[in-house]
């Protein structure tokens, strides 16, 4: 089975999303860790609850970004993950680990990816005025959530939208989206050919 580490530094929804997904039996996938950057992330107790190690690399106690990153390269391969998902990891990954784990690094974005990238992406929608959003699972590559792009879910936006409301339907959508694209990655169905990223058929 397939070993995936989850990368998180807080609420951990997203994270908790793919341990019911495998607890359920739903994905077939070992959660070998939790990697975190932040001691107090909520997302440390699911991880204990669901009897996931968690390898704690706190972006605090380094003096330098280049020993941080030193060390997270060590944690992540230290969990011998075939996957790495970023699910709420509030860090840009730098180049060196981006390449090292290229077409083996994830993430999700609140947004339908090219539009708002960044922070606050339910924010900028709703700035922007666009009547559809959602969310994106993408491989990561050097730019900001940029990476080829493995499936999308959309979300209406509706007129009397704020911010918490979008953010919460999108999240809802994130949580099956995410478990989604991990399962299609596990069993070797997601071939990418430049930007573009094909789900193969089931054999
Ligand atoms: C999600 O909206 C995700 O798309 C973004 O950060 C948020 C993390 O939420 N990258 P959670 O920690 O998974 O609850």
């Amino acid at each position: 089975m397939k070993r995936v580490s989850v990368l998180a530094s807080g609420r951990g929804s997203n994270f908790q999303a793919i341990i019911d997904s495998v607890e359920s039996g739903r994905l077939e996938v070992t959660i070998g860790s939790l990697i975190t950057d932040n001691p107090q992330a909520y997302a440390i107790e699911r991880a204990e609850r669901a009897g996931i190690p968690v390898q704690l690399v706190n972006f605090a106690s380094y003096a330098e970004r280049s020993a941080y990153e030193a060390a997270l390269l060590q944690a992540m391969e230290d969990s011998s993950a075939d996957l790495f998902v970023l699910a709420g990891y509030m860090r840009i990954l730098e180049g060196m680990i981006v390449r090292r784990y290229l077409g083996r690094l994830i993430n999700i974005h609140p947004a339908l990816l090219p539009s708002f990238p960044g922070l606050h992406a339910q924010e900028q929608a709703l700035r922007h005025g666009v009547k559809i959003s959602g969310c994106t699972v993408h491989f990561v590559d050097e730019g900001m959530d940029t990476g080829p792009i493995i499936l999308q879910r959309c979300v209406p936006v509706r007129d009397d939208d704020d911010e918490e409301g979008l953010s919460a339907r999108i999240l809802a959508q994130e949580h099956i989206a995410l478990p989604e694209a991990i399962g299609l990655f596990c069993e070797g169905r997601l071939k990418i050919e430049g930007r573009r990223v094909r789900v193969l058929p089931r054999e």
